[in-house]
């Protein structure tokens, strides 16, 4: 399989480098960077949303699907960022956001005017169910003056579509192909777990009604459906599902190659651990055991059925995992490493993103409006509207907002973080005089580790294909795990807390020698002693 030793990079366009100075990122912004990212060491790019949009949802609201949105640069940057991309080896990988289009769109504007073929596009009912959108709120709104309403799992702004109507999914499986015939060489693909519903659609007051429309039997076909049309062709294209409160069995079934729906998957479950009562706008520590035991579960499992994880801490939708498990006054640089090594050795694809190799960390804002997100925005009004003060409210936000990673991209330590000479459209984060690019290139080592980790993935078979085995189970601060192919195994022991900790070592392992450590330890005997937030991975020929 192509995939297995390749590591991909997310960039939010709007926040990387903005070279028009508007205060937004933009494609050039990305085009200059591609030999930084290619010293790093990456396959591939993963770019969020860049197309035309009203920006209710940072341009998961689509308007356009074929086209650049001027904010961002043209048609013919765009092309030229992918063709450069190519001299490095590194691949560009869309966001294909094909659940829902914005209310802009022109299908969702035909409809609105009455057009019976485009309605067909959309989910339109005359009584609304109970269930509750994914960012607050009933999950229907009112179809213009009509006396039906219109499905929005997210945002009303963001209409649902009708993929039961085989022309929907032909439209989509023609924006896919679009892309694809520009040298696109992956997809992730938004909340596609969720595209599947059922002709008649019923309330379920139980978990906001999730059960009615998530992991449907149909979702499988219609994914089985978009592969033989579109990237199925080309055995070289990468496709990772953004999979929204799923389970292990569906996305083993989402992955198994010979299933031929899709290379890879997100889940959400670990980053789930800090949600008091499974609730996300709460403030609570994470939960190690709870934490541990999912990455053990859906290691083991989908290395024992076939199935291929994606690997991450961070992405655009996260606060940065640096502020959610590691003591970042004191050890910001020892759990970065830990962190990264955790899912760099491990079985799957990691993805990076942007600034979690210099360890960037959430912004810290001081005020509430510093946040621009929809989400959070109307979860502060919810925490109000439910009895929170203004400074809980604003606390509960502060560690939760997506905003905390859509800041910008921290290069160094002029203006505005080097991101633009304008204020950016999101501010840059209190951080950046410490911790930004061109520091950690000069003298931190947070970089270093990741390419070391990077360049591992490529050397060792163990670590691209290995299979999964939980190690030290019951230990209450040790993640540790073992890979193992015909060639090798790998034992990786991670501390995720900052005292120290003695674990004992397999005694095969003890012939073995040290692969990588943020400690630079290189001796071993039957027990270790990690100290606080150690990483080490301990390699055995065969
Ligand atoms: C995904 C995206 C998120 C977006 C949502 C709706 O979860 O990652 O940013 O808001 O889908 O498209
Ligand atoms: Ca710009």
């Amino acid at each position: 399989m192509t995939f297995k030793d390749k590591v991909v990079y997310q960039i939010y366009p709007k926040s990387f480098l903005d070279t028009n100075n508007d205060g937004v990122g933009d494609l050039e912004g990305i085009r200059q960077k591609l030999p930084y990212l290619a010293d790093l060491g990456v396959d591939m790019i993963w770019m969020n949303p860049f197309y035309p949009s009203p920006q209710k949802d940072n341009g998961y609201d689509i308007s356009d699907y074929t086209a650049v949105d001027a904010r961002f640069g043209t048609m013919a940057e765009f092309e030229k960022l992918v063709q450069e991309a190519q001299t490095y080896g590194i691949g560009i990988m869309l966001d294909m956001v094909l659940n829902h289009v914005s209310i802009e769109h022109e299908w969702f504007q035909k409809a609105l005017a009455g057009d019976k073929k485009y309605q067909d596009y959309f989910i339109l009912r005359d009584e609304p169910t109970d269930w509750v959108s994914k960012f607050g709120g009933n999950a229907w709104e009112k179809f213009g003056d009509t006396d039906k309403y219109y499905l929005h799992l997210f945002d009303k702004t963001q209409a649902d579509l009708n993929w039961r109507n085989p022309q929907v999914r032909k439209e989509l499986f023609e924006v896919v192909n679009f892309w694809k015939n520009k040298g696109v060489k992956g997809f992730r693909l938004d909340v596609i777990n969720v595209i599947g519903k059922d002709e008649i659609l019923q309330n379920n007051s139980e978990n906001e009604g999730k059960a009615e429309y998530t992991d449907k039997p149909i979702t499988h076909d219609y994914l089985q459906e978009l592969n033989r049309q579109t990237f199925g062709s080309d055995e070289s294209i990468i496709t990772v599902g953004e999979m929204s409160s799923t389970s292990i069995e569906n996305c083993i079934l989402y992955t198994q190659p010979e299933r031929k729906e899709l290379s890879m998957v997100f889940n959400f479950h670990h980053l789930k651990v800090d949600y008091e009562d499974g609730q996300k706008w709460t403030k609570t520590d994470f939960d190690f055991m709870k934490l541990k035991e999912l990455l053990h579960s859906w290691g083991k499992e989908m290395s024992d059925n076939s199935g291929w994880n994606a690997l991450f801490w961070n992405n655009h939708d996260q606060p940065r995992a640096l502020n959610r498990f590691i003591d970042v006054e004191n050890y910001r640089v020892e759990g970065a490493k830990m962190l990264a090594a955790a899912i760099h050795l491990n079985r799957g694809t990691p993805y990076i993103y942007m600034g979690e190799e210099i360890g960037m960390i959430d912004p810290d804002f001081a005020r509430m409006d510093n946040y621009v997100d929809v989400e959070c925005l109307n979860a502060f009004d919810n925490l109000f509207a439910n009895g929170k003060s203004h400074e809980e409210a604003f606390e509960i936000v502060k560690t939760k907002s997506r905003d905390n990673s859509r800041v910008p991209m921290q290069w160094d330590d002029s203006t505005n973080a080097g991101f633009s000479q304008t204020a950016p459209w999101l501010s840059v984060g209190k951080s950046y005089k410490e911790i930004n690019v061109k520091k950690e290139l000069a003298q931190g080592d947070i970089h270093s580790f990741y390419k070391k980790l990077i360049a591992l993935r490529k050397q060792y078979s163990v670590i691209s294909e290995g299979d999964y085995q939980p190690y030290l189970e019951a230990d209450e601060q040790v993640y540790a795990y073992i890979r193992e192919d015909s060639t090798a195994k790998v034992l990786v022991v991670n501390n995720f807390y900052g005292k120290e900790r003695t674990v004992s070592i397999p005694k095969e392992f003890r012939t073995g020698n040290v692969l990588i450590s943020n400690y630079n330890k290189k001796e071993l005997s039957s027990t270790v002693d990690l100290a606080p937030y150690e990483t080490l991975a301990i390699y055995l020929g065969k």
